[in-house]
């Protein structure tokens, strides 16, 4: 992957004038602190530990915040900022990890807490200004750390406190610097965004430049510049982010974007002609859609395991791509929907982090050999963001918010071999559960919600007749971020409605059931 482009290097425009850096000492809610920041209108870039101070003070941000982690201070290797970030006059907010950081650069003491805190607490708040301005006396916050601040140097003095933890929030006394032992950016702590309101704000002095409407319109002169009068490729798949993408593109560029839609005939029921529907008629971009779903389902054949119908699939796609390519004349670029997780994960960022061990599969990813000059105008955006803009575009909200379907599509929700017999049953059960999902007004709620077609056959009765019929599983989730999940709390009713119409309108199922499996150890898929 490439290098997150120039474009937005401070002074180049004015919605990345005012940046925040959270600097990643390995917190699992890295992310989470940097989407909560851009929600109050700043940007928010995620950058290693240990950057260097000089590198901090180029980019010039208006606030830095040092995230949590997994690592005790006192450890001898446990990792460091630049003690000079503290001495360039920007406000720092500490975080867990991060604030014991702080106590510990400035002479302070931390220790292993007697009583571990995690989960929910209640602080006393001593000092209701600046950081905790607004706040009531007491409140709920989440805390997940096993090392506490005992002590504080004369540097800094106490802003709040927990029964267990008497320095649960502090500040330096003559800086803006400031350290909270809980964790702001999960929803478990109410009023979170408002302390980091009155970091980004009051005491970073932000003004709220990130707008994802002046995003669209710089980021579509962007695009024209670096395009020219050159064509662009842009894959579509029906998702939220290869539609933005091109709605982006099409705003940019108009007729000079070919699209191209693979149907591998592995798409849910009616998805191909909704997206044919929208990017033919409202678009009017130029479609190329490939019928290929005799071609996967032959690559299919036989194939039960489930990454090697993965391989398959992902290949089958590059080639047909490729072919479908290769007619198109003078195409020169090709758009793509990385976004920002995706850059981070990829330790692909210019000051980023390094690389993670992703536990996902992804497959779809074009490979370079193709040739063209890559367009990723999403690579600064979180998927929220991507949801707004496609808005902001005028997708409609059926497109927008659409739950993320994976690459191979239906062949991993038909366990065992796939048939197009199979995929007839599952495409049926599925759309009955999606479209319950949305009548009970469900959909926003949860994050992924699908049918699998369990290659289990089982007994049951219809009318006088005996049955021995499919059994299909219905999952639904909930998640952050797609790498721990819990099963949706769904009501009764509207399971029992899912089930009864499955089984009296899906010919060849007799059986449902309801997969009540957190990830992990489950996935949220079932292959
Ligand atoms: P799991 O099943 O690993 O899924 O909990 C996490 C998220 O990734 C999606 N997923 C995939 N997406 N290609 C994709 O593009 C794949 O092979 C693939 N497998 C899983 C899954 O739908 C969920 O959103």
């Amino acid at each position: 992957m490439q290098e997150t482009s120039s474009v937005n290097s401070p002074g180049a425009s004015d919605i990345y004038s005012e940046r925040v850096l959270v600097l990643d000492f390995g917190s699992q809610y890295a992310q989470l602190i940097a989407r909560r920041v851009r929600e109050q209108h700043v940007y928010c870039e995620i950058v290693r530990h240990d950057i260097t101070a000089e590198r901090v003070a180029e980019l010039a941000p208006k606030g830095i915040i040092l995230s949590g982690g997994p690592s005790s201070v006192y450890e001898p290797d446990a990792p460091k900022c630049d003690p000079g970030i503290f001495d360039l006059d920007i406000p720092v907010l500490g975080i867990c990890y991060g604030m014991q950081l702080m106590c510990d650069r400035f002479g302070g003491s931390v220790r292993n807490a007697s009583a571990r805190e995690y989960g929910h607490a209640h602080i006393k708040i001593t000092d209701p200004t600046d950081l905790l301005a607004g706040l009531p006396d007491e409140t709920d916050v989440w805390m997940s750390h096993g090392d506490q601040v005992e002590q504080i140097s004369g540097l800094f003095r106490p802003l709040a406190s927990t029964r267990t933890c008497p320095v649960a929030a502090m500040r330096h006394v003559d800086r803006k610097q400031f350290g909270i032992q809980f964790h702001p950016e999960v929803t478990h702590t109410p009023l979170g965004s408002q302390i980091l309101r009155n970091f980004v704000i009051s005491i970073c002095g932000c003004e709220g430049t990130w707008k994802l409407g002046d995003f669209a319109r710089e980021t579509i002169a962007r695009i024209r510049e670096e395009v020219g009068t050159s064509r662009v490729i842009c894959g579509l798949s029906g998702g939220v982010d290869s539609s933005v993408v091109a709605a982006l593109l099409y705003r940019a560029i108009g007729d000079q974007l070919s699209c191209i839609l693979v149907d591998n005939g592995l798409l849910r029921k009616d998805e191909e002609a909704a997206v044919i529907a929208e990017f033919s008629s409202h678009f009017k971009t130029d479609l190329h859609v490939v019928n290929a779903r005799e071609r996967f389902l032959k690559k299919l054949e036989g194939i039960s395991d489930p990454q090697e119908k993965r391989k398959r699939i992902g290949y089958e796609f590059i080639e047909c791509f490729k072919e479908e390519a290769a007619k198109i004349e003078d195409a020169k670029f090709l758009a793509q929907g990385t976004l920002y997780p995706d850059v981070i994960e990829s330790g692909a960022a210019v000051d980023g982090p390094a690389a993670v061990i992703k536990l996902h599969h992804n497959v779809g990813g074009l490979p370079a050999e193709l040739g063209f000059d890559l367009v990723e105008p999403l690579r600064d955006l979180f998927k929220d963001e991507v949801r707004k803009l496609g808005i902001e575009l005028g997708l409609p909200e059926d497109i927008v918010w659409r739950h993320p379907f994976p690459g191979p599509g239906l062949a991993v929700r038909c366990l065992g071999e796939v048939t197009e017999e199979k995929l007839a049953v599952l495409r049926e059960a599925d759309a009955i559960v999606v479209n319950e999902i949305k009548s009970a007004g469900l959909y926003r709620q949860t994050s992924q919600t699908f049918a699998v077609l369990l290659p289990v056959q089982s007994v049951g009765v219809m009318g006088d007749a005996r049955t021995y019929d499919n059994a299909v599983c219905v999952r639904c989730v909930d998640t952050d971020d797609f790498m721990t999940a819990t099963w949706s709390d769904l009501p009764y009713e509207v399971l029992a409605r899912i089930s009864t119409r499955i089984i009296n309108e899906v010919k060849g199922v007799n059986r449902v059931c309801y997969d009540i499996s957190t990830k992990p150890p489950a996935t949220i898929e079932w292959e």
